[in-house]
């Protein structure tokens, strides 16, 4: 007997193909036994034979039943070990979804952006010009590297930025550093097994790397970045490091370590990655030249991304290979296909290539700056002595220690939460727990500046409050 609910969403006719292909696998229809009629099974369930015939003609398509001329429906001997023990849907939720979380009014986030910064008239116009202009090419796969065109102007922006030497041969377009980063796994596998890497530091490539087998050496950093002599110590033969800001501390990496780290890695085949993430964005001084830039030569990776200026949901960053590794690249990755869809790199492109990219990150630093001065003011204000700021004039974040008495980081958190202020944790940085009073890393990329005085005196608030 099937039962059909005129009430439940789900078609008759797939109510009826569930109900009889549960029968067929636990086995209460048993293999050869005959399916009535459509006429008769319609007329039983006062259906339209429609129905009825769908889904027959499902099960049959799918191996469940077969048939036989002029005699109907039968069903299929399955073996039963393979069978799925149900295939019923499952109920519909008794309980309705719960909302998503509810987005906090003071979001520090360090990696989010400022929500009127995006370019959207710029994109729009050039996306659609790109569409009408690309047809042809939206009929085949495209180069597995990546768009030509977005690769010459990524170059020519990273030697006039970031005094990165390269050709464009040498450049990957990637959906993000994750990605990046599985293709450097990949290439560097053969001849490394261990990744040293800042700590505390970001957290993907540890994971990333320990996913891909490799062992990862947490090292520490200090305000001339990673510590070289526990590098040389280490054993690790592949570097990754973020030097021009380091992601959490915001170290800059002088330039006479960044000279002795490409010493190191110039002999016994050792590797650096440089992660240059958003080294566009510098309030004070001059930007330090790339690694990659003071030995285009040497043994150098380097990434960088669209992520901090433009926008982090388009997924797009590059990867610029040392030559060495061409080959090897050519090798592991022929097969694969480009993962950013193209209409979208073609109008990165056009963005670039009409100087749009260049103005936008001007435009951008000004924002930022306000935003980071805002900040620094607001720490100021309300904490004085008992906050010391570190890794500031650059990025979209700052890390602030916490001085005297207060909660630990979950309590001070969750705290926050409770006043509506998000704070991204910063243990979640560190591969080594670290003990002491309580860091945060503060980022003002997604806040104006009234947002960022409020959320500001209300993390004190937080901190200074009774559980
Ligand atoms: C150190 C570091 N590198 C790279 C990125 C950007 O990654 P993606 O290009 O995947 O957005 C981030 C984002 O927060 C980051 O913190």
């Amino acid at each position: 007997m099937f039962i059909l609910n005129l009430h439940d969403q789900t078609p008759l006719y797939r109510q009826l193909y569930h109900q009889i292909r549960e029968r067929v696998l636990s086995g209460e229809l048993p293999a050869d036994s005959r399916l009535p009629s459509v006429r008769d099974l319609a007329a039983e369930l006062a259906t339209s034979r429609t129905t009825v015939e769908s889904a027959y003609l499902e099960l049959y398509g799918e191996g469940y039943i077969y048939s036989k001329p002029r005699s109907g429906y039968f069903v299929s001997a399955l073996d039963s070990e393979a069978a799925p023990r149900s295939l019923i849907p499952a109920a519909p939720r008794q309980t309705p979804l719960q909302d998503p979380p509810h987005p906090c009014a003071f979001d520090f986030h360090p990696a989010r952006l400022d929500p009127a910064s995006f370019p959207a008239a710029i994109w729009r116009r050039l996306f659609l010009e790109t569409l009408r202009d690309n047809v042809r090419e939206l009929t085949h796969y495209d180069e597995p590297q990546g768009d030509w065109g977005l690769r010459v102007a990524i170059r020519a922006y990273l030697e006039r930025s970031r005094g990165v030497v390269c050709d464009p041969e040498q450049i990957v377009i990637c959906a993000g550093l994750q990605q990046s980063l599985d293709i450097v796994a990949v290439l560097l596998k053969d001849g490394h097994s261990a990744v040293a890497v800042e700590d505390p530091g970001y957290p993907l490539p540890r994971s990333l790397f320990r996913n891909h087998g490799y062992r990862v050496i947490p090292l520490p950093v200090g305000p001339g970045g990673l510590d070289l002599a526990a590098l040389r110590g280490s054993g690790g033969t592949v570097a990754y490091v973020t030097p021009s800001h380091q992601l959490p501390m915001g170290y800059v990496m002088p330039v006479a370590n960044r000279l002795r780290l490409i010493e190191w890695a110039a002999t016994g085949g050792r590797m650096i990655i440089e992660d240059d993430y958003d080294s566009e964005l510098r309030y004070h001084g001059k930007p330090i030249p790339s690694l990659q830039g003071l030995r285009p030569d040497g043994n150098i990776i380097y990434l960088g991304t669209f992520s901090k200026i433009l926008s982090p949901t388009l997924r797009a960053s590059y990867l610029v290979l040392p030559r060495t590794l061409l080959a090897p690249y050519h090798h592991r990755f022929s097969h694969y296909f480009s993962t950013v869809p193209l209409l979208e790199q073609k109008t990165l492109a056009a963005f670039m290539e009409q100087g749009h990219w260049e103005r936008h990150i001007r435009r951008m630093c000004i924002i930022c700056k306000r935003k980071h001065d805002a900040l620094l003011h607001a720490l100021e204000r309300h904490f004085g002595n008992q906050a010391a700021i570190i890794g500031q004039g650059a990025g979209l974040h700052v890390a602030v220690q916490l001085l005297g008495p207060g909660p630990d980081e979950t309590e001070l958190i969750d705290r926050a939460r409770h006043r509506g202020v998000r704070l991204f944790p910063f243990s979640a940085t560190c591969d080594v727990p670290r003990s002491g009073p309580p860091m945060v890393l503060l980022g003002f990329g997604g806040m104006n500046g009234d947002e960022i005085e409020q959320g500001v005196r209300l993390l004190l608030q937080a901190w200074q409050s009774s559980p």
